[in-house]
């Protein structure tokens, strides 16, 4: 029990009376499987009951049974080169009329060449790698080989951060939603703060001051906490994209050298081009010592995660470190194969980097006719609106943000709502200009329609 503590929440509440009214507005065959869906799937928040039903997905679309498209700028992060991609498709079906399935005591070309090719795009091409059904389960993972190589089992995390939903990923994790009800957590898990020169807790907004003054917190729990094994964090946290200057992560980098910690980055969704490089580190000029994959790895398609360790921290051979029955998955070697070949022939990081600088126009033009927008942050093609009922108080809009997304639902614009307030786009990297164009006016319209400001 919480009492009448005002907790951070997260997406939007799949028990809001908005969420009723949503769906009595469907038609009647969609709320009988929404209803047969309810019967049958285990309720959590933010997902069962469900929203809506579709029939079909395709590049950047969801096709609802009720004749609704949504442009889908939310996909779980998996879409990075959209729904139904014709090269992860064909490449699985041949996988799987060649080899199906590895047990784990054979590998095949497949593998070696999925694993190698995911190393060759780091910088220092210096990993080696470890298939894992599940981004959760491979936080899970980097943590054991942090403990394995250092003999510390104690990580530094952030609050506000998600890295899965098994009980080690929420014990690193610093989102309430996720640890309520579940106590008591995974000893020695310990949360920093995360950076936000926006709602920073010193007042400046200065990114360096910011910057320094997160890190300087992290010295100091390091100091008196003692035997921190790993310092776990996603470089650009996906669901508010607050992106710290690169000087952030070099004396990150020096703090966990100098003091033997295993710098892990989660980049499950914001690698393979959509922060802007191939590795959302790569932006800053530092490499982890564990780097997790996930998300679109499997081309949206194959449930499909990563670990990536570098090579001095192959040494657990004495222990079964990661031993998954799907280590090393057929399928998924070939989604993810086939994703890089595709990010490589359609050259996806130069349009995701056109694109990004196109949507930053777009934003500016909102952010100077709406005030009711506090703050816009984009990196790549991680995009998220901040909401506030004033801009000099900063306070959340969290009304308005649910609202302008059940507008923008009705007019076929797709997305995800984060820290309440936050509305979050993560366009496939295949989109178009004509669809940022189409999503932009989507929104706005319903900006205009939600905050009483008349039509020009
Ligand atoms: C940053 C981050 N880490 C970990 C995960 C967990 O991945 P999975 O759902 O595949 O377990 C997610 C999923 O949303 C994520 O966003």
């Amino acid at each position: 029990m919480h009492g009448n503590q005002r907790l951070n929440r997260e997406g939007e509440l799949n028990t809001s009376s908005r969420r009723q009214l949503w769906i009595n507005g469907l038609d009647e065959e969609s709320r009988r499987l929404l209803e047969e869906d309810e019967a049958v799937f285990i309720k959590q928040s933010m997902s069962t009951p469900c929203m809506d039903v579709i029939i079909d997905a395709e590049g950047c679309y969801l096709q609802a049974m009720s004749g609704q498209k949504y442009l889908d700028f939310h996909g779980n992060s998996v879409h990075q080169i959209g729904y139904k991609n014709p090269y992860v498709i064909e490449a699985v079906y041949k996988q799987l009329g060649n080899i199906p399935f590895i047990p784990r005591r054979y590998t095949a070309d497949i593998a070696v060449e999925a694993a190698s090719r995911l190393i060759e795009k780091t910088s220092s091409k210096d990993y080696k790698a470890l298939f894992v059904p599940s981004g959760s389960a491979a936080v899970g993972l980097a943590l054991k080989i942090a403990r394995k190589v250092t003999g510390r089992h104690k990580v530094i995390s952030m609050w506000e951060s998600f890295h899965g939903a098994g009980l080690d990923a929420i014990s690193a994790g610093g989102e309430y939603v996720f640890s309520k009800d579940m106590g008591p957590m995974m000893p020695g898990s310990i949360k920093a703060i995360p950076y936000n020169a926006y709602r920073s807790l010193i007042g400046s907004t200065s990114k360096e001051a910011v910057a320094q003054f997160c890190l300087d917190y992290v010295e100091y729990i390091i100091q008196n906490e003692g035997d921190i094994g790993a310092l776990l964090l996603e470089p650009i946290r996906a669901t508010d994209v607050h992106v710290p200057p690169a000087s952030y992560f070099q004396r990150l980098k020096r703090i966990c050298a100098t003091n033997d910690i295993l710098l892990i980055f989660d980049e499950i969704p914001t690698a393979l081009g959509r922060s802007g490089a191939f590795y959302a580190h790569q932006l800053f000029g530092i490499e982890p010592d564990i780097l997790v994959l996930g998300k679109g790895l499997g081309g949206g398609v194959i449930p499909q995660a990563a670990v990536l360790a570098r090579t001095r921290l192959d040494c657990a051979h004495d222990i079964s470190l990661g031993h998954y029955t799907h280590e090393k998955p057929a399928a998924g070697c070939a989604a993810i194969c086939a994703t890089l070949n595709y990010i490589a022939e359609f050259k996806l990081l130069e349009h995701c980097n056109v694109l990004s600088a196109y949507a930053a126009k777009r934003s500016a033009q909102l952010f100077n006719r709406y005030e009711c927008l506090g703050d816009i942050r984009i990196a790549g093609l991680l995009i998220c609106f901040e909401f506030v009922k004033n801009r000099k108080t900063k306070e959340k809009n969290e009304d308005l943000a649910e609202r302008l997304l059940y507008a923008c639902l009705k007019n076929g614009l797709s997305f995800k709502l984060s820290a309440g307030n936050c509305i979050i786009w993560h366009p496939p990297l295949i989109v178009t200009t004509e669809q940022l164009d189409f999503a932009f006016s989507v929104f706005e319209k319903a900006i205009r329609e939600c905050t009483g400001v008349l039509d020009f």
